[in-house]
């Protein structure tokens, strides 16, 4: 894939009068200063802050250069797929990945992303000793604890949960696992680390399989009606930029599949469903 050009930063959202550049905008174009390396990272990932006009953000910043080779990953970058994770969402409107762009840094071109506090809400995902889930949660799947134990893992039944699914399920994530769900204090919910994602092949490896099978939301529905609009215009010539074009050609189909079924899609039996360890 041919270096990519540099995306101006979208103005979805006009900021109020007085607000300071878009988040998008004090990413693309602020000063990145390193301030330290996050260490549970798999690949090169550090802790920036960026100033723009006397305003000021937290990010993470994943230059290319640190990223390890994958086998089934051979084009394009974990950085470009981060990016293109973040315009599919906000063509969603859901807001479901923090602003992320491609910039320079002081270790060569990279993702930055809008650094999320954590708010420490109700939990998302539990380890139960049931046969079925409770009221207010989802089956995952069975899960061996040891001992020849099994117990079922759930998450909640929740809304922001329900989108991300058809998220990850339009981008191809094979990695959304639960310290990638970050709640905000008002009530958000971002997804995180979407580097392995897009891929021509199903590799839908997530724990967001409660809604297996059934309907789509008429909610989903229409805003996978607007994706495929978009992949077909302004989305695609974003995109064009990030990732490869036979897998913005995966992308739209994997859009009209979903259209087609009008059911969230099932584990294929062709790749491990579920990322483990799940945190
Ligand atoms: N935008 C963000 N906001 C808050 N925390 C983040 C953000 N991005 C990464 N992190 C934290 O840094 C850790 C490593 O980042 P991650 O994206 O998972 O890197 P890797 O691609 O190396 O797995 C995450 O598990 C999370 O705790
Ligand atoms: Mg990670």
């Amino acid at each position: 894939m041919s270096a990519p050009e540099r995306i101006p930063p979208r103005s979805v959202t006009a900021p109020a009068a007085g607000a300071g550049p878009h988040p998008a905008e004090l990413l693309a174009r602020g000063e990145l200063t390193v301030r330290g390396r996050i260490r549970e990272a798999s690949n090169a990932a550090l802790f920036c802050t960026v100033v723009l006009d006397g305003r000021q953000a937290s990010c993470v910043y994943k230059p290319v250069a640190g990223e390890r080779p994958l086998w089934d990953f051979p084009d394009g970058t974990l950085a470009g797929r981060e990016v293109a994770a973040y315009e599919v969402s906000e063509a969603t409107g859901w807001g479901l990945v923090p602003p992320t762009v491609l910039r320079d840094g002081p270790y060569g071109e990279g993702m930055c992303q809008l650094w999320i506090d954590v708010h420490a809400e109700a939990e998302l995902l539990a380890l139960v000793d049931a046969e079925e889930p409770a009221p207010g949660w989802r089956a995952i799947g069975f899960a061996e604890v040891g001992e020849g134990r099994t117990a079922l893992l759930v998450h909640a039944d929740d809304e922001r949960l329900r989108r991300l699914a058809v998220l990850d399920a339009v981008i191809n994530n094979a990695d959304r696992k639960g310290g990638h769900l970050l709640p905000t204090a008002d009530g958000r919910l971002y997804g995180i680390d979407h580097g392995v994602t897009f891929n021509v092949d199903n590799k839908l490896r997530t724990l967001l399989w409660g809604w297996a099978g059934e309907p789509l939301t008429p909610e989903a529905v229409d805003v996978l009606k607007g994706l495929r609009d978009g992949l077909a215009g302004e989305l695609g010539r974003r995109l064009a930029a990030l990732i490869t074009a036979a897998e913005i050609d995966a992308t739209r189909a994997r859009v009209d599949a979903l259209l087609a079924s009008g059911v969230h899609p099932e584990p294929s039996g062709e790749w491990p469903a579920i990322p483990w360890p799940p945190v």
